[in-house]
């Protein structure tokens, strides 16, 4: 414990995806108090050009910094593997990012063939590729771009013929290739894991990586003497472009009583 102990941790993602890992940072560190940042109103970021991930990314973190929040986590994958290193370089908070948990599909899968579903940013980057090689061989690693999912979960449709149509088509490679483990590379994408489950075969292995950055942020607010022992302050939730459908989207996917202020 420190006097910064009590502060909240930062999360950010370009819109809903990112709550995924916030349940999971919820469940994992309950004494933690979450300030969560997303961007709907400029989402998507998976298809934009680095620079412009970047001038979204610093709407949100300095938003969060005038806050005073303690700790970063970059709920989000594309962010992740665009900006990491500079985000660490300029900020003097511990950061941390988010993986494809590669590591995580090969220890569970039985035929070491992984699919790895994210956005065309993710699945394309210099980090990403660096990281994939790393596992290959012996695993065979099959890329699969997702453009157009993540909103789907922006729309609140988990479960509709619109999306159970759309993952059909994206995850064909998948189903062609005969992976046996899929990584979920992109923290909408938890919140689609029925229908995404019922368009690949049956048994096939979904990995979320949340649960892991949840481990990860706790060994660094560890590490910095930064881990907080009893809540005193209350959740708060922001995002660009506040309207109705959102603030009932953000109802179900944390809480009833949680409502969006704007940025
Ligand atoms: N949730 C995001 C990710 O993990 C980004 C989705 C997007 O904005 O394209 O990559």
């Amino acid at each position: 414990m420190s006097e910064l102990s009590h502060r909240p941790v930062g999360i950010i993602d370009s819109g809903f995806g990112g709550l995924s890992v916030a349940r999971a940072v919820r469940a994992y560190l309950p004494e933690e108090t979450l300030y969560y940042a997303a961007d709907c109103a400029h989402a998507p970021w998976g298809e934009k050009s680095d620079a412009a991930i970047q001038a979204r990314v610093m709407v949100l973190v300095e938003h969060l910094l005038a806050l005073d929040i303690k700790a970063l986590v970059i709920a989000c994958n594309t962010a992740t593997v665009t900006l990491r290193p500079y985000l660490k370089s300029v900020l003097s908070i511990p950061v941390v990012g988010i993986e494809p948990a590669l590591e995580e599909s090969f220890r569970r899968s039985k035929t070491q063939r992984i699919g790895v579903m994210g956005t065309t940013k993710t699945v394309t980057s210099p980090a990403y590729l660096a990281q994939k090689a790393r596992f290959m061989p012996p695993a065979h690693i099959v890329d699969c771009a997702c453009p157009g999912l993540m909103e789907c979960v922006e729309r609140g449709d988990f479960t509709g013929a619109d999306t159970r149509h759309l993952l059909e088509t994206l995850t064909r490679p998948l189903v062609d290739a005969q992976v046996d483990t899929v990584a979920l590379a992109c923290t909408h994408y938890p919140f689609l894991k029925e229908t995404i489950a019922e368009v690949l075969p049956a048994g096939t292995t979904l990995v979320d990586p949340a649960p892991e950055i949840a481990r990860r942020l706790e060994v660094r607010l560890t590490e910095a003497n930064r881990l907080n022992t009893k809540r005193t302050l209350t959740d708060r939730f922001f995002t660009t472009g506040v309207n109705e459908h959102r603030q009932a989207l953000l109802k179900t996917l944390w809480r009833e009583d949680a409502q969006f202020e704007g940025i």
